[in-house]
Protein backbone atom coordinates (compact mmCIF):
# COMPACT_ATOMS: atom_id res chain seq x y z
CA UNK A 1 0.00 0.00 0.00
CA UNK A 2 1.12 3.61 -1.14
CA UNK A 3 2.82 5.10 2.34
CA UNK A 4 0.78 8.43 3.19
CA UNK A 5 3.04 11.52 4.13
CA UNK A 6 1.59 14.10 6.55
CA UNK A 7 2.77 16.94 6.94
CA UNK A 8 2.02 18.94 10.81
CA UNK A 9 2.12 22.62 12.02
CA UNK A 10 2.08 23.29 15.65
CA UNK A 11 1.36 26.84 17.36
CA UNK A 12 -0.84 26.64 19.89
CA UNK A 13 1.29 28.28 22.46
CA UNK A 14 4.89 29.49 22.36
CA UNK A 15 6.43 26.44 19.98
CA UNK A 16 6.56 27.22 16.49
CA UNK A 17 6.72 23.49 14.82
CA UNK A 18 6.46 21.68 11.85
CA UNK A 19 7.20 18.25 11.34
CA UNK A 20 6.56 15.32 8.22
CA UNK A 21 5.21 12.24 9.77
CA UNK A 22 5.29 8.70 7.37
CA UNK A 23 1.95 6.54 7.57
CA UNK A 24 1.67 8.51 11.55
CA UNK A 25 4.18 6.59 12.86
CA UNK A 26 7.62 7.54 11.33
CA UNK A 27 9.30 10.75 11.83
CA UNK A 28 10.78 12.38 8.50
CA UNK A 29 11.63 15.58 10.81
CA UNK A 30 10.26 17.49 13.78
CA UNK A 31 11.39 21.11 13.57
CA UNK A 32 10.69 22.89 16.89
CA UNK A 33 11.15 26.68 17.34
CA UNK A 34 10.42 27.68 21.46
CA UNK A 35 10.20 30.95 22.25
CA UNK A 36 10.73 30.14 25.95
CA UNK A 37 13.63 32.49 26.40
CA UNK A 38 11.59 35.10 25.32
CA UNK A 39 8.78 34.61 27.85
CA UNK A 40 11.44 33.73 30.59
CA UNK A 41 11.96 37.57 31.15
CA UNK A 42 8.29 37.72 31.52
CA UNK A 43 7.77 34.91 33.89
CA UNK A 44 5.02 33.15 31.69
CA UNK A 45 4.09 33.17 27.94
CA UNK A 46 2.84 36.21 27.02
CA UNK A 47 0.12 35.73 24.37
CA UNK A 48 0.42 38.52 21.81
CA UNK A 49 4.39 38.18 22.07
CA UNK A 50 3.47 34.59 21.05
CA UNK A 51 1.67 35.20 18.36
CA UNK A 52 4.39 37.61 16.81
CA UNK A 53 7.05 35.22 17.76
CA UNK A 54 5.11 32.36 15.37
CA UNK A 55 4.45 35.05 12.40
CA UNK A 56 8.44 35.55 12.32
CA UNK A 57 9.54 32.20 12.41
CA UNK A 58 7.21 29.91 10.81
CA UNK A 59 8.09 30.22 7.56
CA UNK A 60 11.54 28.79 8.02
CA UNK A 61 10.62 26.44 10.41
CA UNK A 62 8.60 25.26 7.55
CA UNK A 63 11.59 25.27 5.12
CA UNK A 64 13.74 23.63 7.10
CA UNK A 65 10.82 20.70 8.00
CA UNK A 66 10.61 20.20 4.06
CA UNK A 67 14.56 20.07 3.89
CA UNK A 68 15.16 17.49 6.86
CA UNK A 69 12.52 15.13 5.35
CA UNK A 70 13.82 14.54 2.33
CA UNK A 71 10.52 14.59 0.47
CA UNK A 72 9.46 17.47 -2.24
CA UNK A 73 6.59 19.65 -1.47
CA UNK A 74 4.63 17.15 -4.23
CA UNK A 75 4.73 14.38 -1.82
CA UNK A 76 3.11 15.45 0.93
CA UNK A 77 -0.17 14.06 1.10
CA UNK A 78 -2.46 16.09 3.40
CA UNK A 79 -1.72 18.96 5.61
CA UNK A 80 -2.86 19.11 9.33
CA UNK A 81 -2.75 21.70 11.65
CA UNK A 82 -3.54 22.62 15.67
CA UNK A 83 -6.91 24.39 15.45
CA UNK A 84 -7.19 24.24 19.07
CA UNK A 85 -7.42 24.39 22.55
CA UNK A 86 -4.75 26.79 22.99
CA UNK A 87 -3.76 31.32 22.20
CA UNK A 88 -6.29 32.17 20.15
CA UNK A 89 -3.72 34.75 17.95
CA UNK A 90 -1.09 31.60 18.75
CA UNK A 91 -3.25 29.02 16.87
CA UNK A 92 -4.65 31.31 14.03
CA UNK A 93 -0.88 31.65 12.74
CA UNK A 94 -0.17 27.98 11.98
CA UNK A 95 -3.88 27.16 11.15
CA UNK A 96 -3.71 29.93 8.45
CA UNK A 97 -0.03 29.01 7.50
CA UNK A 98 -1.70 25.70 7.14
CA UNK A 99 -5.17 26.62 4.92
CA UNK A 100 -2.95 29.00 2.51
CA UNK A 101 -0.54 25.47 2.17
CA UNK A 102 -3.20 23.21 1.50
CA UNK A 103 -4.98 25.32 -0.88
CA UNK A 104 -1.33 26.16 -2.32
CA UNK A 105 -0.36 22.70 -2.98
CA UNK A 106 -4.41 21.03 -3.71
CA UNK A 107 -4.27 18.84 -1.03
CA UNK A 108 -6.92 17.65 1.78
CA UNK A 109 -6.87 19.67 5.59
CA UNK A 110 -7.38 18.50 8.57
CA UNK A 111 -7.51 20.48 11.72
CA UNK A 112 -6.13 18.84 14.77
CA UNK A 113 -7.44 18.66 18.37
CA UNK A 114 -3.66 19.88 20.31
CA UNK A 115 -4.96 17.28 23.27
CA UNK A 116 -5.66 14.43 20.46
CA UNK A 117 -1.62 15.18 19.23
CA UNK A 118 -0.40 14.69 22.55
CA UNK A 119 -1.91 11.27 22.66
CA UNK A 120 -0.49 10.43 19.27
CA UNK A 121 2.60 11.02 21.23
CA UNK A 122 2.75 7.76 22.26
CA UNK A 123 2.06 5.99 18.62
CA UNK A 124 5.20 7.84 17.56
CA UNK A 125 7.19 6.24 20.40
CA UNK A 126 5.87 2.53 20.42
CA UNK A 127 5.39 0.92 17.45
CA UNK A 128 3.89 -1.52 18.90
CA UNK A 129 0.94 0.27 20.79
CA UNK A 130 -2.76 0.53 19.76
CA UNK A 131 -5.84 1.48 21.36
CA UNK A 132 -7.84 0.88 23.69
CA UNK A 133 -5.82 2.02 26.62
CA UNK A 134 -6.34 4.59 29.49
CA UNK A 135 -4.70 7.96 28.68
CA UNK A 136 -3.80 10.19 31.60
CA UNK A 137 -3.57 13.96 29.79
CA UNK A 138 -1.46 16.38 31.88
CA UNK A 139 -0.26 19.24 30.28
CA UNK A 140 -0.02 23.43 30.99
CA UNK A 141 -3.79 23.61 30.35
CA UNK A 142 -4.81 20.27 30.92
CA UNK A 143 -5.72 17.43 32.83
CA UNK A 144 -7.87 14.72 31.80
CA UNK A 145 -8.47 10.52 32.32
CA UNK A 146 -9.40 10.11 28.51
CA UNK A 147 -10.60 6.04 27.57
CA UNK A 148 -8.94 5.97 24.23
CA UNK A 149 -11.50 3.70 22.91
CA UNK A 150 -10.00 3.97 19.00
CA UNK A 151 -7.94 6.31 17.47
CA UNK A 152 -10.40 8.87 16.96
CA UNK A 153 -12.89 8.06 19.66
CA UNK A 154 -12.18 9.15 23.14
CA UNK A 155 -14.42 9.64 26.28
CA UNK A 156 -13.25 11.86 28.79
CA UNK A 157 -13.43 10.06 32.21
CA UNK A 158 -12.23 12.88 34.73
CA UNK A 159 -10.58 16.30 34.32
CA UNK A 160 -9.62 19.41 36.43
CA UNK A 161 -11.71 21.18 38.32
CA UNK A 162 -9.95 24.18 38.66
CA UNK A 163 -6.38 24.42 37.94
CA UNK A 164 -4.28 21.78 35.23
CA UNK A 165 -1.32 19.63 36.73
CA UNK A 166 1.43 22.05 34.41
CA UNK A 167 -0.19 25.05 35.97
CA UNK A 168 0.22 23.95 39.25
CA UNK A 169 3.97 23.21 38.73
CA UNK A 170 4.11 26.81 37.01
CA UNK A 171 2.74 28.84 39.86
CA UNK A 172 5.16 26.97 42.65
CA UNK A 173 8.05 27.50 40.94
CA UNK A 174 7.43 31.28 40.43
CA UNK A 175 6.81 31.48 43.77
CA UNK A 176 9.41 29.58 45.31
CA UNK A 177 11.58 31.63 42.80
CA UNK A 178 12.61 28.61 40.46
CA UNK A 179 11.49 31.00 37.42
CA UNK A 180 9.92 30.06 34.06
CA UNK A 181 9.53 27.01 32.80
CA UNK A 182 8.60 25.85 36.44
CA UNK A 183 7.65 22.41 35.89
CA UNK A 184 11.87 21.32 34.73
CA UNK A 185 13.04 23.39 37.56
CA UNK A 186 10.99 21.86 40.24
CA UNK A 187 11.53 18.53 39.04
CA UNK A 188 15.25 19.07 39.09
CA UNK A 189 15.17 20.49 42.56
CA UNK A 190 12.96 18.08 43.69
CA UNK A 191 15.60 15.19 42.93
CA UNK A 192 17.78 16.52 45.75
CA UNK A 193 14.37 16.39 48.42
CA UNK A 194 12.63 14.15 50.51
CA UNK A 195 8.70 13.62 50.43
CA UNK A 196 8.36 14.83 54.49
CA UNK A 197 5.79 17.29 54.02
CA UNK A 198 2.19 16.07 54.34
CA UNK A 199 0.12 17.52 51.41
CA UNK A 200 -3.82 17.80 51.13
CA UNK A 201 -5.42 15.85 48.62
CA UNK A 202 -8.84 16.52 46.93
CA UNK A 203 -10.42 13.36 45.69
CA UNK A 204 -14.13 13.24 44.41
CA UNK A 205 -16.18 10.29 43.79
CA UNK A 206 -15.83 10.45 40.48
CA UNK A 207 -12.44 10.85 38.36
CA UNK A 208 -12.52 14.61 38.50
CA UNK A 209 -9.38 16.19 39.96
CA UNK A 210 -8.56 19.34 42.04
CA UNK A 211 -4.91 20.83 42.49
CA UNK A 212 -6.03 24.39 43.66
CA UNK A 213 -6.10 23.17 46.98
CA UNK A 214 -2.72 21.66 46.84
CA UNK A 215 -1.13 24.29 44.86
CA UNK A 216 -2.13 27.26 47.54
CA UNK A 217 -0.99 24.45 50.63
CA UNK A 218 2.52 24.64 49.04
CA UNK A 219 2.65 28.36 48.55
CA UNK A 220 1.50 29.37 52.01
CA UNK A 221 3.84 26.98 53.54
CA UNK A 222 6.78 28.96 51.60
CA UNK A 223 5.52 31.68 52.34
CA UNK A 224 4.67 31.12 56.26
CA UNK A 225 7.38 28.68 57.29
CA UNK A 226 11.12 29.97 58.07
CA UNK A 227 14.03 28.18 55.99
CA UNK A 228 11.73 25.66 54.50
CA UNK A 229 13.81 22.68 52.33
CA UNK A 230 12.52 23.56 49.21
CA UNK A 231 13.82 20.43 47.43
CA UNK A 232 11.70 19.07 50.19
CA UNK A 233 8.68 20.99 49.37
CA UNK A 234 9.03 20.11 45.40
CA UNK A 235 9.62 16.48 46.19
CA UNK A 236 6.38 15.87 48.52
CA UNK A 237 4.27 17.86 45.85
CA UNK A 238 5.19 15.62 43.42
CA UNK A 239 4.58 12.48 45.39
CA UNK A 240 1.36 14.09 46.65
CA UNK A 241 -0.05 14.66 42.87
CA UNK A 242 1.10 11.53 41.18
CA UNK A 243 -0.80 9.53 44.31
CA UNK A 244 -3.78 11.62 43.00
CA UNK A 245 -3.03 10.71 39.50
CA UNK A 246 -2.72 6.99 40.70
CA UNK A 247 -5.82 6.78 42.66
CA UNK A 248 -7.92 8.37 39.28
CA UNK A 249 -6.15 6.16 36.58
CA UNK A 250 -6.78 2.87 39.32
CA UNK A 251 -10.60 3.89 38.92
CA UNK A 252 -10.32 4.39 34.96
CA UNK A 253 -9.08 0.54 35.11
CA UNK A 254 -11.80 -0.89 37.10
CA UNK A 255 -14.77 1.16 34.89
CA UNK A 256 -13.41 0.21 31.35
CA UNK A 257 -11.54 -2.86 32.14
CA UNK A 258 -8.66 -1.38 30.06
CA UNK A 259 -5.03 -2.62 31.50
CA UNK A 260 -2.92 -0.33 29.60
CA UNK A 261 -1.93 3.18 30.56
CA UNK A 262 -0.83 6.00 28.42
CA UNK A 263 0.89 9.07 29.81
CA UNK A 264 0.84 11.99 27.94
CA UNK A 265 1.40 16.00 27.62
CA UNK A 266 4.56 18.22 28.73
CA UNK A 267 4.10 17.06 32.60
CA UNK A 268 4.35 13.16 31.15
CA UNK A 269 8.21 14.50 31.19
CA UNK A 270 8.50 14.73 35.27
CA UNK A 271 10.99 11.90 36.27
CA UNK A 272 9.66 11.07 39.36
CA UNK A 273 6.09 10.79 37.59
CA UNK A 274 7.61 8.43 35.34
CA UNK A 275 9.40 6.14 37.76
CA UNK A 276 6.16 6.24 40.00
CA UNK A 277 4.24 4.94 36.99
CA UNK A 278 6.63 2.50 35.95
CA UNK A 279 6.55 0.66 39.14
CA UNK A 280 3.05 0.40 38.20
CA UNK A 281 3.80 -2.62 35.82
CA UNK A 282 4.26 -4.71 38.85
CA UNK A 283 0.67 -4.47 39.66
CA UNK A 284 0.37 -6.05 35.79
CA UNK A 285 -0.84 -2.50 34.34
CA UNK A 286 1.33 -1.91 30.90
CA UNK A 287 2.47 1.26 30.78
CA UNK A 288 3.63 3.38 27.44
CA UNK A 289 4.91 6.94 28.31
CA UNK A 290 6.51 9.46 25.07
CA UNK A 291 9.90 9.89 24.62
CA UNK A 292 10.99 12.99 26.25
CA UNK A 293 11.12 14.99 23.10
CA UNK A 294 7.73 14.20 22.47
CA UNK A 295 6.43 15.14 26.18
CA UNK A 296 6.28 18.60 25.28
CA UNK A 297 4.33 20.61 21.90
CA UNK A 298 5.99 19.23 18.80
CA UNK A 299 4.32 18.92 15.88
CA UNK A 300 5.40 15.27 14.81
CA UNK A 301 2.39 14.30 17.36
CA UNK A 302 -0.45 16.82 15.32
CA UNK A 303 1.05 15.11 11.65
CA UNK A 304 0.37 11.41 13.44
CA UNK A 305 -2.95 12.38 15.22
CA UNK A 306 -3.85 14.10 11.85
CA UNK A 307 -3.31 10.51 9.99
CA UNK A 308 -5.51 8.82 12.01
CA UNK A 309 -7.93 11.68 11.63
CA UNK A 310 -7.53 11.21 8.04
CA UNK A 311 -7.68 7.66 7.33
CA UNK A 312 -10.60 7.61 9.14
CA UNK A 313 -12.32 10.19 6.66
CA UNK A 314 -11.85 13.91 8.34
CA UNK A 315 -11.72 16.58 5.90
CA UNK A 316 -11.44 20.13 6.58
CA UNK A 317 -12.49 22.90 4.31
CA UNK A 318 -10.98 26.57 4.40
CA UNK A 319 -13.92 28.32 6.78
CA UNK A 320 -11.79 25.82 9.76
CA UNK A 321 -11.41 28.54 12.39
CA UNK A 322 -9.38 28.66 15.78
CA UNK A 323 -11.13 27.31 18.75
CA UNK A 324 -9.25 28.26 22.15
CA UNK A 325 -11.35 25.98 24.64
CA UNK A 326 -11.60 22.96 21.70
CA UNK A 327 -13.08 19.76 23.94
CA UNK A 328 -11.87 16.02 23.10
CA UNK A 329 -15.13 14.14 22.20
O1 LIG B 1 2.21 19.85 26.85
P1 LIG B 1 2.91 21.12 27.08
O2 LIG B 1 4.22 21.34 26.39
O3 LIG B 1 2.03 22.35 26.68
C1 LIG B 1 0.66 22.35 26.76
O4 LIG B 1 0.06 21.83 25.80
O5 LIG B 1 0.18 22.84 27.79
O6 LIG B 1 3.07 21.23 28.64
C2 LIG B 1 3.72 22.27 29.26
C3 LIG B 1 3.70 21.99 30.74
C4 LIG B 1 4.23 23.16 31.55
O7 LIG B 1 3.33 23.41 32.62
C5 LIG B 1 5.57 22.65 32.05
O8 LIG B 1 5.98 23.22 33.27
C6 LIG B 1 5.28 21.17 32.20
O9 LIG B 1 4.52 20.86 31.05
N1 LIG B 1 6.49 20.35 32.25
C7 LIG B 1 6.86 19.64 33.33
C8 LIG B 1 8.10 19.05 33.03
N2 LIG B 1 8.44 19.42 31.75
C9 LIG B 1 7.44 20.21 31.29
N3 LIG B 1 6.25 19.48 34.52
C10 LIG B 1 6.87 18.71 35.43
N4 LIG B 1 8.06 18.12 35.22
C11 LIG B 1 8.72 18.25 34.03
N5 LIG B 1 9.91 17.65 33.84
Amino acid sequence: MKSIITLGIESSCDETAVAVVRDGREVLSNIINSQIDIHTLYGGVVPEIASRNHINNISNVYKEAIKQSGVSIEEIDVVTCTYGPGLVGALLVGLSYGKALSYAINKPLIGVNHIEGHIASNYITHKDLEPPFICVMMSGGNTQIVHVKDYTKFEVLGKTRDDAIGESFDKIARVIGLGYPGGPKVDKLAQQGEANIKLPKTHFDNMDFSFSGIKTAVINLNHNTIDINKADLCKSFEKTVTEILIVNVKKAIDKTEVGTVVLAGGVSANSYIRKEFLNLEKEGIKIYMPDLKLCTDNAAMIASAGYYNYINGKRNDLSLNAIPNLKLE
